[in-house]
């Protein structure tokens, strides 16, 4: 997968994309991820990439000039085509959802912006999706895209070191996940559940299932309306959620 980020802070990126899983399916040559500054394609001496709000108001909007020179730029260098995502707090809510149909793209173009937003024609007739990460507004697209961009690449086939991870994480199976455990079997005085150290298979499975149930229904209860559940698995929850209350 090729992947462009076009913004006005390049700078911002490098940390995150150089460490850990990211850097991993960099290296193993799953994804490349490629920085553009806007500001590369704004004319004039000072190379100004955003201006006054039209009618206006307060702060200032990324001016449309430099945003489309930029993408068609962007475009040519490579021959990939794919969506081309804007990161803004009105757009489709991000989830486990649209980052397995992004990750399933031969590229993706990330427009990342400051100020007010970008002008509404780079909304309008430039990017093919909106995407928000969450109901807040934090200054600017760029955490937004590295949000984006961490959870799409750890689905690329390989990107993570067993293939199973990514199957048995939350969301990817509709449910949360059940909690972890490691060596010491009893730290402070709280001990691992016997279960886990029993080495029996399908009972460690069954525990699991039982507690990915149980914390979706505690925490979650809107995922567990998609979830079909045997009666058994009914009846456990049941007692066990009146339990806790
Ligand atoms: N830009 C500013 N806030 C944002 C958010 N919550 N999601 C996506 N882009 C943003």
């Amino acid at each position: 997968m090729r992947i462009d980020i076009l913004t006005l802070f390049p700078g911002m990126f490098s940390g995150p994309f150089d460490e850990s899983i990211i850097k991993r399916a960099i290296d193993a040559g799953l994804v490349s991820i490629n920085l553009h500054n806007i500001r590369d394609w704004a004319d004039g001496k000072h190379q100004v990439a955003d201006d006054y709000v039209y009618g206006g108001g307060p702060g200032m909007v990324m001016k449309p000039e430099p945003i489309f020179a930029a993408t068609e730029a962007v475009l040519e260098m490579a021959p990939e085509r794919g969506p081309i995502v804007l990161m803004t707090p009105a757009g489709r809510k991000f989830d486990h959802e649209l980052t397995v149909e992004l990750a399933a793209e031969e590229r993706l173009i990330i427009l990342s912006g400051r100020y007010e937003g970008f002008d509404a024609r780079v909304h309008e007739h430039l990017a093919t999706h909106e995407v928000s990460i969450g109901d807040y507004v934090l200054s600017g697209g760029e955490l937004p895209a590295m949000v984006l961009v961490d959870a799409v690449v750890r689905q690329l086939p390989g990107a993570l070191g067993s293939p199973d991870s990514v199957e048995d994480e939350s969301f990817s199976h509709g449910l949360l996940e059940a909690p972890h455990y490691t060596r010491p079997p009893e730290f402070r005085g709280w001990e691992v559940p016997a279960v886990l150290l029993s080495g029996h298979h399908a009972e460690v499975d069954k525990w699991r299932r039982r507690q990915n149930l149980l914390l979706t229904a505690q925490r979650r209860p809107d995922l567990l309306e998609r979830f079909s559940l045997s009666k058994e698995e009914k009846e456990w929850l049941s007692e066990k959620l009146d339990e806790a209350f």
